[in-house]
């Protein structure tokens, strides 16, 4: 762990069991991934706002079977028990409320604007700084657990990612702004992800979530490639919606396509790139 930006397990601790309900909190040097612990916990009965965190993983896992580098002391890599209540809400809407509480929180630390990628990459400067994985396993159907994962990169330099993941990933000390501290970060994440489930679950919540997610959308007006079925779909983002799907403009026909959110599996950007690739169209933070 690096002594200049150690966890504090009792600050974050004391975070976790602000939210009540029993939460637990378990603080791991090193594990496989937090993700296979959490669920464990969930199993032994958990409760909703539970959290595993560790300094390092030797396992961690990304999206679409990907790893997920989590080097000693450099980022935040950490997993949330979920239970979401019956029915629960469809998973892109969970998936999209974790995606805008922490883009919100990193762009608030860091003063660095931060936008998402279909369906949960947070970019700045066009390079990924985090990302998230919902997984389940069989449940209670009366009973619905998931297991959010969650992995921020706080402050690797460059030649602390892995090679293929240079020139598409970065941490946030590498996208220029401030580099909070993380214990501090995962605070404020940790409380960001409360307020935006409970607000979801609120009435008109998925429209407020789905305004939330549509301004912060990475290439919009850009050409896309998007994932969806076997071959990717070429064509200009014309929007991505966690509630209405990914919209494109056809790269042959000229054709309007929309893609349902629990078929759009990913989106990377395929044409010439303006500057370093986000188009903002938010006033600047901070
Ligand atoms: C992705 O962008 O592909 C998702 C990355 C999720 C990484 C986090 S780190 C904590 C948790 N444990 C894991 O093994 N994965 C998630």
């Amino acid at each position: 762990m690096s002594d200049a930006d150690a966890l504090d397990g009792e600050r974050i601790a004391a975070a976790v069991r602000a939210g009540g309900g029993g939460r637990r909190f378990l603080l791991r040097d090193e594990v496989g991934s937090t993700q296979d612990l959490a669920f464990a916990m969930a199993d032994e009965g958990a409760p909703d706002g539970s959290v595993v965190l560790a300094d390092g993983q030797t396992a961690g896992r990304g999206r679409l079977g990907r790893r997920w580098e989590s080097p000693p002391g450099a980022g935040l890599w950490f997993s949330r028990v979920v239970r979401p209540g019956v029915p629960p809400p469809p998973a892109p809407l969970l998936v999209a409320a974790t995606a805008v509480a922490l883009a919100a929180v990193l762009e608030r630390e860091t003063g660095v604007v931060a936008a998402l990628r279909w369906p949960n990459d947070v970019l700045m400067g066009g390079l990924k700084v985090a990302g998230m994985l919902i997984e389940t396993r069989d449940f209670d159907p009366g009973s619905p657990v998931l297991v959010l994962g969650v992995g921020v990169n706080v402050s690797q330099a460059e030649g602390g990612l892995a090679e293929d993941l240079r020139g598409t990933a970065t941490s946030l000390r590498g996208a220029g702004g401030r580099t909070p501290d993380r214990t501090g970060l995962l605070c404020g994440v940790l409380r960001s992800l409360d307020d935006g489930f409970a607000d979801l679950a609120r009435p008109g919540g998925a429209e407020r979530l789905d305004a939330a997610y549509v301004r912060r959308a990475a290439f919009v007006g850009e050409a896309v490639q998007l994932l969806d079925g076997d071959a990717p779909r070429e064509g200009v983002l014309l929007e991505a919606s966690p509630v209405r799907g990914v919209l494109l403009r056809g790269a042959v026909d000229r054709g309007d396509i929309r893609v349902r959110p629990e078929h759009a599996r990913a989106l990377r950007p395929s044409g010439p790139r303006r500057g370093r690739g986000l188009v903002d169209r938010r006033p600047p933070v901070g």
